[in-house]
């Protein structure tokens, strides 16, 4: 497994998307915390809970410090800041997770409820396997609900198999090979 500090820095770059607003996508930072608070605040409860698997009212405080703070070793999370009005806001994110040692890294992806089915979460997607490929990991995989059809389908175009979640029915689990 590579360490960060071995390969590239991660390179920005803008999303043009099919009603012709673009977005910019970029590693998250530390300063990111009042933005991703912002982002998880506009989302709907069905989101969230597609996302989190629990009814979230509020981000708690350690999960906002986490997500903001990725650990360079095993870690990786991008945002997708959208300018309106001149006013930056995060209407995207995607990020991997891997336990110390393991080369099967745990991905999650949302995508703000008024920006979908723009492309975001593919193109944020491609680049997380893109990154944690690069980065020596051999296997991606995610737990969705089994109800989350975006989310299946969207796995589905990259190639994860889809498969149902031991001792939860409510869950598939869908992994890929990198
Ligand atoms: C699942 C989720 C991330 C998908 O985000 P998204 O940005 O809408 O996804 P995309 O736009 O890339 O793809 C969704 C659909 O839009 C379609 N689409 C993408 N680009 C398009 C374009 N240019 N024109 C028309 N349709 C397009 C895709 O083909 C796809 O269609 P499908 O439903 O037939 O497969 C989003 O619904 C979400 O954030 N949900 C809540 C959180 C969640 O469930 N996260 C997953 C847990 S890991």
């Amino acid at each position: 497994m590579q360490a960060k500090s071995d390969v590239t820095n991660f390179v920005p770059y803008n999303v043009p998307l099919c009603d012709g607003r673009e977005v910019l996508v970029r590693e998250i930072t530390e300063d990111d915390k009042v933005g991703l608070l912002a982002a998880f605040n506009r989302l709907s409860a069905d989101a969230r809970y597609a996302r989190f698997m629990a009814a979230m009212q509020q981000l708690p405080e350690a999960m906002l410090e986490q997500a903001t703070h990725p650990s360079a070793e095993r870690e990786f999370a991008l945002v997708a800041l959208a300018t309106e009005n001149k006013v930056s806001s995060i209407v995207g994110g995607a990020r991997y997770a891997a336990a110390p040692g393991s080369d099967t890294c745990e991905f999650a992806v949302t995508v703000a409820d008024d920006w979908h089915r723009l492309g975001l979460a593919s193109r944020l997607l491609g680049t997380l396997i893109d990154i944690a490929r690069s980065r020596g990991y051999r296997c991606m995989e995610g737990y969705v609900l089994s109800s989350n059809t975006a989310m299946r389908r969207l796995a589905k175009r990259f190639g994860f198999a889809d498969l149902a979640c031991p001792d939860d029915a409510t869950l598939r689990v869908v992994t890929l090979a990198l």
